[in-house]
Protein backbone atom coordinates (compact mmCIF):
# COMPACT_ATOMS: atom_id res chain seq x y z
CA UNK A 1 0.00 0.00 0.00
CA UNK A 2 1.36 3.66 -0.56
CA UNK A 3 2.28 5.29 2.39
CA UNK A 4 1.09 8.53 1.13
CA UNK A 5 -2.62 7.71 0.24
CA UNK A 6 -3.37 6.05 3.58
CA UNK A 7 -1.82 9.12 4.89
CA UNK A 8 -4.26 11.20 2.68
CA UNK A 9 -7.04 9.07 3.43
CA UNK A 10 -6.61 8.97 7.51
CA UNK A 11 -6.06 13.37 7.11
CA UNK A 12 -9.68 13.81 5.41
CA UNK A 13 -11.32 11.17 7.99
CA UNK A 14 -13.66 12.84 10.70
CA UNK A 15 -12.78 13.97 14.63
CA UNK A 16 -15.17 12.09 16.83
CA UNK A 17 -16.26 13.98 19.70
CA UNK A 18 -18.85 13.12 22.89
CA UNK A 19 -20.56 13.86 25.75
CA UNK A 20 -23.20 12.79 27.65
CA UNK A 21 -25.15 15.55 25.63
CA UNK A 22 -25.32 19.28 24.30
CA UNK A 23 -22.81 19.96 26.49
CA UNK A 24 -19.89 19.45 24.66
CA UNK A 25 -20.88 21.47 22.11
CA UNK A 26 -19.46 23.88 23.76
CA UNK A 27 -16.21 22.02 22.71
CA UNK A 28 -17.01 20.98 19.60
CA UNK A 29 -18.20 24.37 18.77
CA UNK A 30 -14.34 25.91 19.78
CA UNK A 31 -13.01 22.95 17.68
CA UNK A 32 -14.66 23.98 14.47
CA UNK A 33 -13.42 27.65 15.05
CA UNK A 34 -10.12 26.75 15.61
CA UNK A 35 -10.09 24.09 13.00
CA UNK A 36 -12.31 24.60 10.53
CA UNK A 37 -11.64 22.53 7.51
CA UNK A 38 -12.05 19.26 9.93
CA UNK A 39 -15.25 16.89 9.61
CA UNK A 40 -16.54 16.11 12.46
CA UNK A 41 -19.42 13.20 14.37
CA UNK A 42 -20.84 13.98 17.61
CA UNK A 43 -22.50 11.98 19.62
CA UNK A 44 -24.51 12.71 22.51
CA UNK A 45 -25.91 10.43 25.19
CA UNK A 46 -29.02 12.69 25.54
CA UNK A 47 -30.88 8.86 26.92
CA UNK A 48 -28.51 8.65 29.82
CA UNK A 49 -27.66 12.48 30.68
CA UNK A 50 -26.54 13.11 33.44
CA UNK A 51 -23.44 11.25 33.86
CA UNK A 52 -22.73 13.07 37.24
CA UNK A 53 -24.70 11.23 39.25
CA UNK A 54 -23.83 7.95 38.10
CA UNK A 55 -20.61 6.25 39.42
CA UNK A 56 -17.44 6.39 37.91
CA UNK A 57 -17.14 2.87 36.22
CA UNK A 58 -20.84 2.73 34.64
CA UNK A 59 -19.72 6.12 33.35
CA UNK A 60 -16.69 4.60 31.89
CA UNK A 61 -18.63 1.48 30.34
CA UNK A 62 -20.83 4.13 28.52
CA UNK A 63 -17.35 5.81 27.33
CA UNK A 64 -16.23 2.62 26.02
CA UNK A 65 -19.20 2.11 24.02
CA UNK A 66 -19.36 5.58 22.72
CA UNK A 67 -15.63 5.34 21.71
CA UNK A 68 -16.18 1.80 20.04
CA UNK A 69 -19.52 3.34 17.73
CA UNK A 70 -17.01 6.23 16.90
CA UNK A 71 -14.17 3.84 15.71
CA UNK A 72 -16.98 1.60 13.83
CA UNK A 73 -17.60 5.08 11.81
CA UNK A 74 -13.87 5.21 11.44
CA UNK A 75 -12.67 8.72 13.26
CA UNK A 76 -9.16 9.98 13.40
CA UNK A 77 -9.08 11.28 17.06
CA UNK A 78 -11.56 11.08 19.72
CA UNK A 79 -12.01 13.77 22.00
CA UNK A 80 -14.40 13.18 25.24
CA UNK A 81 -15.76 16.60 25.57
CA UNK A 82 -17.27 15.66 29.25
CA UNK A 83 -15.57 16.24 32.05
CA UNK A 84 -17.13 13.11 33.99
CA UNK A 85 -16.38 10.64 31.21
CA UNK A 86 -12.54 12.43 31.26
CA UNK A 87 -12.48 11.65 35.19
CA UNK A 88 -14.10 8.19 34.30
CA UNK A 89 -12.53 6.93 31.48
CA UNK A 90 -9.90 8.75 29.67
CA UNK A 91 -6.96 6.64 31.13
CA UNK A 92 -8.89 3.36 30.04
CA UNK A 93 -9.34 4.95 26.42
CA UNK A 94 -6.36 5.62 25.50
CA UNK A 95 -5.18 1.98 26.01
CA UNK A 96 -7.94 0.86 23.81
CA UNK A 97 -8.19 3.29 21.13
CA UNK A 98 -5.93 2.70 18.15
CA UNK A 99 -6.34 6.86 17.76
CA UNK A 100 -5.36 9.38 19.89
CA UNK A 101 -7.97 10.84 22.77
CA UNK A 102 -8.02 14.07 24.13
CA UNK A 103 -9.98 14.73 27.81
CA UNK A 104 -11.26 18.16 28.48
CA UNK A 105 -9.58 17.91 32.05
CA UNK A 106 -6.19 18.47 31.95
CA UNK A 107 -6.26 21.39 29.72
CA UNK A 108 -8.92 23.21 31.63
CA UNK A 109 -6.09 22.74 34.53
CA UNK A 110 -3.37 24.22 32.80
CA UNK A 111 -5.54 26.80 31.34
CA UNK A 112 -6.31 27.67 35.13
CA UNK A 113 -2.84 27.25 36.15
CA UNK A 114 -2.01 29.85 33.38
CA UNK A 115 -4.65 32.67 34.14
CA UNK A 116 -3.90 32.49 38.20
CA UNK A 117 -2.08 34.91 39.91
CA UNK A 118 -2.41 34.16 43.55
CA UNK A 119 -2.54 29.91 43.24
CA UNK A 120 -6.21 29.88 44.64
CA UNK A 121 -7.97 28.14 42.06
CA UNK A 122 -11.86 27.23 42.69
CA UNK A 123 -13.04 24.09 40.24
CA UNK A 124 -16.46 23.19 39.97
CA UNK A 125 -17.88 20.39 38.11
CA UNK A 126 -20.67 17.47 38.73
CA UNK A 127 -20.50 15.08 41.62
CA UNK A 128 -18.47 12.36 40.13
CA UNK A 129 -16.13 14.76 38.95
CA UNK A 130 -15.60 16.59 42.17
CA UNK A 131 -15.50 13.29 44.18
CA UNK A 132 -12.99 11.67 41.17
CA UNK A 133 -10.44 14.10 42.87
CA UNK A 134 -8.91 14.72 38.95
CA UNK A 135 -9.25 18.39 38.56
CA UNK A 136 -6.88 18.77 42.05
CA UNK A 137 -5.01 15.95 40.66
CA UNK A 138 -3.96 17.40 37.49
CA UNK A 139 -3.56 21.58 38.56
CA UNK A 140 -1.34 20.12 41.14
CA UNK A 141 1.05 18.33 38.65
CA UNK A 142 0.88 21.66 36.87
CA UNK A 143 1.48 23.20 40.02
CA UNK A 144 2.04 22.29 43.33
CA UNK A 145 2.23 25.11 45.14
CA UNK A 146 -1.69 25.71 44.12
CA UNK A 147 -4.28 25.45 46.27
CA UNK A 148 -7.51 24.21 44.93
CA UNK A 149 -11.13 24.27 46.68
CA UNK A 150 -13.26 21.82 44.72
CA UNK A 151 -17.67 22.50 44.85
CA UNK A 152 -20.11 19.89 43.49
CA UNK A 153 -22.77 22.16 41.69
CA UNK A 154 -24.87 19.10 40.20
CA UNK A 155 -28.13 20.83 39.62
CA UNK A 156 -26.02 23.35 37.32
CA UNK A 157 -26.40 20.65 34.59
CA UNK A 158 -30.53 20.73 35.18
CA UNK A 159 -30.26 24.59 35.00
CA UNK A 160 -28.22 24.48 31.31
CA UNK A 161 -30.56 21.95 30.02
CA UNK A 162 -33.81 24.01 31.16
CA UNK A 163 -32.45 26.99 30.04
CA UNK A 164 -31.37 26.18 26.37
CA UNK A 165 -35.40 24.50 25.87
CA UNK A 166 -36.64 28.18 27.51
CA UNK A 167 -34.65 29.84 24.85
CA UNK A 168 -33.77 28.95 21.94
CA UNK A 169 -32.31 31.67 20.52
CA UNK A 170 -28.76 31.68 19.03
CA UNK A 171 -25.92 32.00 20.95
CA UNK A 172 -23.34 34.19 19.69
CA UNK A 173 -20.44 33.64 22.50
CA UNK A 174 -20.95 31.85 25.98
CA UNK A 175 -18.92 33.94 27.73
CA UNK A 176 -20.11 37.32 26.71
CA UNK A 177 -22.84 38.63 29.34
CA UNK A 178 -25.21 39.22 26.98
CA UNK A 179 -25.07 35.85 25.72
CA UNK A 180 -26.23 34.06 28.87
CA UNK A 181 -29.39 31.56 28.63
CA UNK A 182 -32.06 32.18 30.26
CA UNK A 183 -32.18 31.25 34.28
CA UNK A 184 -35.70 31.55 35.86
CA UNK A 185 -34.76 32.99 39.34
CA UNK A 186 -35.12 30.09 41.47
CA UNK A 187 -32.43 28.65 40.16
CA UNK A 188 -30.25 31.70 40.75
CA UNK A 189 -30.72 30.94 44.60
CA UNK A 190 -29.69 27.62 43.93
CA UNK A 191 -26.09 28.96 42.41
CA UNK A 192 -25.81 31.17 45.26
CA UNK A 193 -26.10 28.79 47.95
CA UNK A 194 -23.76 26.52 45.86
CA UNK A 195 -21.13 29.25 45.43
CA UNK A 196 -21.41 31.61 48.18
CA UNK A 197 -18.67 28.93 50.15
CA UNK A 198 -16.30 29.41 47.78
CA UNK A 199 -16.38 33.50 47.60
CA UNK A 200 -14.56 32.90 51.34
CA UNK A 201 -11.68 31.40 49.90
CA UNK A 202 -9.93 34.32 48.27
CA UNK A 203 -9.88 32.62 44.80
CA UNK A 204 -8.64 34.62 41.33
CA UNK A 205 -9.59 31.85 39.12
CA UNK A 206 -12.71 29.25 39.03
CA UNK A 207 -12.99 26.49 36.61
CA UNK A 208 -16.00 25.22 34.75
CA UNK A 209 -15.43 21.88 35.34
CA UNK A 210 -18.46 20.62 33.13
CA UNK A 211 -19.00 21.46 29.51
CA UNK A 212 -22.40 22.49 30.12
CA UNK A 213 -21.41 25.33 32.33
CA UNK A 214 -20.13 27.34 30.00
CA UNK A 215 -23.64 28.49 29.00
CA UNK A 216 -24.18 30.04 32.66
CA UNK A 217 -20.80 31.78 32.75
CA UNK A 218 -22.26 35.16 32.92
CA UNK A 219 -24.76 34.10 36.01
CA UNK A 220 -21.80 32.28 37.27
CA UNK A 221 -19.13 35.31 36.86
CA UNK A 222 -22.16 37.52 38.25
CA UNK A 223 -21.79 35.55 41.91
CA UNK A 224 -18.47 35.02 42.44
CA UNK A 225 -17.47 38.20 41.68
CA UNK A 226 -15.89 39.45 38.34
CA UNK A 227 -12.26 39.73 39.41
CA UNK A 228 -12.53 36.01 38.88
CA UNK A 229 -11.37 34.57 35.81
CA UNK A 230 -13.48 32.27 34.60
CA UNK A 231 -12.06 29.40 33.07
CA UNK A 232 -13.61 26.86 30.46
CA UNK A 233 -11.38 24.21 29.05
CA UNK A 234 -12.98 24.11 25.55
CA UNK A 235 -10.33 26.96 23.96
CA UNK A 236 -7.12 24.57 25.53
CA UNK A 237 -8.77 21.32 24.53
CA UNK A 238 -9.25 22.78 20.77
CA UNK A 239 -6.11 24.17 20.94
CA UNK A 240 -4.79 20.30 22.12
CA UNK A 241 -6.95 19.15 19.46
CA UNK A 242 -4.74 21.13 16.67
CA UNK A 243 -1.20 20.45 18.12
CA UNK A 244 -2.18 16.50 18.84
CA UNK A 245 -3.17 16.52 15.13
CA UNK A 246 -0.89 18.29 13.60
CA UNK A 247 2.25 16.06 15.91
CA UNK A 248 0.69 12.94 13.73
CA UNK A 249 0.33 15.00 10.68
CA UNK A 250 -3.51 14.14 10.53
CA UNK A 251 -4.78 17.93 10.29
CA UNK A 252 -6.67 18.50 7.76
CA UNK A 253 -5.47 21.07 5.21
CA UNK A 254 -8.15 20.95 2.32
CA UNK A 255 -10.18 23.56 1.38
CA UNK A 256 -13.00 20.95 0.69
CA UNK A 257 -15.89 21.81 2.68
CA UNK A 258 -15.74 19.56 5.92
CA UNK A 259 -19.13 17.33 6.90
CA UNK A 260 -20.47 17.15 10.44
CA UNK A 261 -22.84 14.33 11.87
CA UNK A 262 -24.82 14.46 14.75
CA UNK A 263 -25.77 11.48 16.80
CA UNK A 264 -27.92 10.86 19.76
CA UNK A 265 -28.79 8.17 22.01
CA UNK A 266 -31.87 10.73 22.90
CA UNK A 267 -35.31 9.59 21.73
CA UNK A 268 -36.47 13.17 20.94
CA UNK A 269 -34.96 13.77 17.24
CA UNK A 270 -36.32 17.33 16.99
CA UNK A 271 -35.09 18.35 19.88
CA UNK A 272 -32.04 17.55 19.59
CA UNK A 273 -31.68 19.02 16.27
CA UNK A 274 -33.00 22.49 17.76
CA UNK A 275 -30.80 22.33 20.94
CA UNK A 276 -27.22 21.34 18.27
CA UNK A 277 -28.09 24.59 15.61
CA UNK A 278 -28.62 26.64 18.63
CA UNK A 279 -25.64 26.20 19.87
CA UNK A 280 -23.86 25.71 17.42
CA UNK A 281 -24.88 28.74 15.27
CA UNK A 282 -25.42 26.29 12.04
CA UNK A 283 -28.87 24.64 10.80
CA UNK A 284 -28.23 21.20 11.40
CA UNK A 285 -29.91 18.80 9.49
CA UNK A 286 -31.43 15.16 10.00
CA UNK A 287 -29.32 14.33 13.31
CA UNK A 288 -28.93 10.35 13.49
CA UNK A 289 -30.30 7.90 16.66
CA UNK A 290 -28.42 5.63 18.05
CA UNK A 291 -29.98 2.75 20.11
CA UNK A 292 -29.07 1.75 23.63
CA UNK A 293 -29.04 -1.87 22.37
CA UNK A 294 -26.70 -1.11 19.90
CA UNK A 295 -24.34 0.64 22.08
CA UNK A 296 -24.55 -1.63 24.94
CA UNK A 297 -23.23 -4.51 22.48
CA UNK A 298 -20.35 -2.45 21.75
CA UNK A 299 -19.21 -2.52 25.08
CA UNK A 300 -17.92 -5.57 26.38
CA UNK A 301 -14.29 -7.06 26.20
CA UNK A 302 -15.47 -8.96 22.77
CA UNK A 303 -16.93 -6.29 21.20
CA UNK A 304 -13.76 -4.06 22.27
CA UNK A 305 -11.52 -6.23 20.47
CA UNK A 306 -14.02 -7.05 17.15
CA UNK A 307 -14.03 -3.35 16.55
CA UNK A 308 -10.84 -2.85 16.82
CA UNK A 309 -9.93 -5.12 14.73
CA UNK A 310 -12.03 -4.82 12.02
CA UNK A 311 -10.77 -0.43 12.54
CA UNK A 312 -6.88 -1.53 11.93
CA UNK A 313 -7.70 -3.83 8.78
CA UNK A 314 -9.40 -0.62 7.30
CA UNK A 315 -7.96 2.10 5.68
CA UNK A 316 -6.83 3.41 8.29
CA UNK A 317 -5.52 6.06 9.59
CA UNK A 318 -3.00 5.50 11.96
CA UNK A 319 0.48 4.90 11.25
N1 LIG B 1 -21.17 17.76 30.44
C1 LIG B 1 -20.80 16.78 31.43
C2 LIG B 1 -19.43 17.11 32.04
O1 LIG B 1 -18.65 17.86 31.46
C3 LIG B 1 -21.72 16.59 32.58
C4 LIG B 1 -23.16 16.55 32.40
C5 LIG B 1 -23.74 15.31 33.05
O2 LIG B 1 -23.83 15.23 34.29
O3 LIG B 1 -24.08 14.43 32.28
O4 LIG B 1 -19.12 16.62 33.10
Amino acid sequence: MNTESVDTAAVSLPIGVFDSGIGGMTVAREIMQQLPHESMIYFGDTQRCPYGSRRLSEVREYAIQITNWLLEQGVKAIIIACNTATAAALDHIRQISPVPVIGVIEPGARAAVKATTNLNIGVIGTQATIDSGAYSQSIREINNEATVFSTATPRFVEIVEAGLRLDRSPLEDFIAPVASIYVRPAFQEIARDYLEPLKRCNIDTLVLGCTHYPFIAPMISSIIGSHVNIISSAEETARDVAAVLADRSLLNTSSRRPYHRFATTGLDLEDFRLLSSMVLGMTIVAPEQVSLEYLESLGDATAVSEVLSTYSESATPIT
